[in-house]
């Protein structure tokens, strides 16, 4: 097929002249079509999917009904610009709550459609090129590819077990911090489970101050949080002048596909996120925002969320290490983050944690996530589908069964 005439048009961010051409697979295209191998070769096999990334239950019924209600009111209709009043007065209620942080929600808080358009807008507010955004791996990209987009690039800070997960700041170069504007983090961190402390943040909050730098803290997970309560990085003393947190009713609320979280933290910040935002889209649907306060009212609904998903945790922990693997229950999150196996015993080896991933999804039918960014490790979720307890236990023992005859090597 000849090119368009427009082939010579495509920006350089995304490939030139070259848009569309290139032949490299990307992670997640690969592991769709191992899978689509497995289930062809062996129909037989049931595919064990610890690969998905999306809550597996719709939202609550009581959620659904508010939105049901919403839905046939004519003032729901119009645009919602940057967000209705309620839904930031319900941010605040929700913040004081869980994390007493107080927020003036005229100034401090602000909609969004889910928390990925928010990290994908707020680099526009803060880069030119040139500058610097400073980024965890493995992690959530958005961010750092927008920051791309503004002619910007990203320093990667790795999160590897002996730093406990957390970045090594004092690692990053005086020249690097010269030119950084943004320090983006995520905890719960994903995919490594790892929470952050209170020391932590006041680090951060130190770090952002001696080198001007704003922090931007995705907290996507902060409701699956295990091993201490939740945290938001506006409690910390200082957090609200340097930074803000980005929110979402995704995970804990079951609202993946609603499109629906926040920005919260420094009014100077807020206003500029709301200004890009303002020029990008008209807000989400008032229906939306108005069942989105019907959840973050409730209570009940992130702790059996955070439940189900500890308990299925707990299972698969106990589960791989009698596999033996050396994993640890995470501290949030719904994944669990776990160094790759290295080969099998007689079999092949695996140089990459993709390697490993791409063997267990064609040979066992066991999806997986692969990280290679910071050490080989495979991430489980445990958002698989199951009906109940049961059926969780019996995933578990299947998951058992297989990975007992391929003899791994650690
Ligand atoms: C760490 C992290 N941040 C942000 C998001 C985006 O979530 P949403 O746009 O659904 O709020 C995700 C989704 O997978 C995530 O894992």
């Amino acid at each position: 097929m000849p090119d368009p005439y427009f082939q010579t048009l495509f920006a350089e961010r995304i490939g030139g002249a070259n848009y569309g051409k290139g032949t490299e697979i990307y992670k997640f295209e690969k592991i769709k079509r191992a899978k689509r191998k497995a289930l062809a070769e062996h129909p037989e096999r049931k595919l064990i999917d610890f690969g998905i990334g999306e809550n597996d239950e719709m939202a609550e019924e009581s959620v659904r009904r508010a939105m049901a209600a919403e839905i046939d009111r004519p003032e729901n209709r119009g645009y919602a610009d940057n967000g209705i009043f309620e839904f930031k007065e319900a941010v605040a209620r929700f913040m004081q709550r869980n994390f007493e942080v107080k927020l003036d929600p005229a100034t401090e808080v602000n909609h969004a459609i889910g928390s990925k358009p928010a990290l994908a807008m707020l680099p526009a507010a803060f880069i030119n090129p040139g500058d610097v955004t400073l980024m965890t791996v493995p992690g959530y990209p958005v961010a750092g590819t927008h920051t791309r987009y503004y002619g910007g690039s990203v320093y990667r800070l790795p999160l590897l077990p002996e730093n406990d997960f957390f970045p090594d700041l004092d690692s990053i170069p005086d020249d690097v911090r010269r030119q950084a504007k943004l320090l983006v983090l995520n905890y719960p961190n994903s995919p490594t489970g790892r929470t952050a402390t209170l020391e932590f943040y006041g680090r951060v909050v130190e770090f952002a101050r001696e080198n001007n730098v704003v922090v931007v803290q995705d907290a996507a997970h902060v409701m699956l949080s295990y091993d201490r309560p939740p945290l938001s990085f506006l409690q910390v003393p200082g957090g609200r002048e340097v930074g803000v947190e980005v929110h979402s009713l995704s995970k804990g609320f079951n609202m993946i596909g609603w499109r629906l979280g926040w920005v919260c933290g420094n009014a100077r910040i807020v206003q500029a996120f709301a200004d890009i935002k303002d020029n990008t889209d008209s807000g989400q649907f008032i229906a939306i925002q108005k069942a989105g306060i019907a959840a973050l009212d409730d209570e009940g609904i992130p702790r059996r969320t955070k439940e189900k998903y500890q308990r299925r945790l707990t299972k698969l922990v106990e589960m791989l290490r009698q596999s033996g693997f050396d994993c640890r229950m995470p501290g949030g999150t719904y994944f669990l983050y776990t160094p790759a196996p290295k080969g099998v015993e007689g079999g092949p080896d695996f140089a990459t944690a993709e390697d490993a991933s791409q063997f267990l999804i064609t040979e066992h039918s066991i999806c997986t996530v692969p990280w290679d960014d910071a050490g080989a490790s495979l991430r489980f979720s445990v958002t698989y589908e199951a009906a109940d307890e049961a059926a969780e236990d019996a995933l578990m023992l299947e998951t058992r069964r297989r990975l007992e005859g391929i003899r791994l090597r650690f």
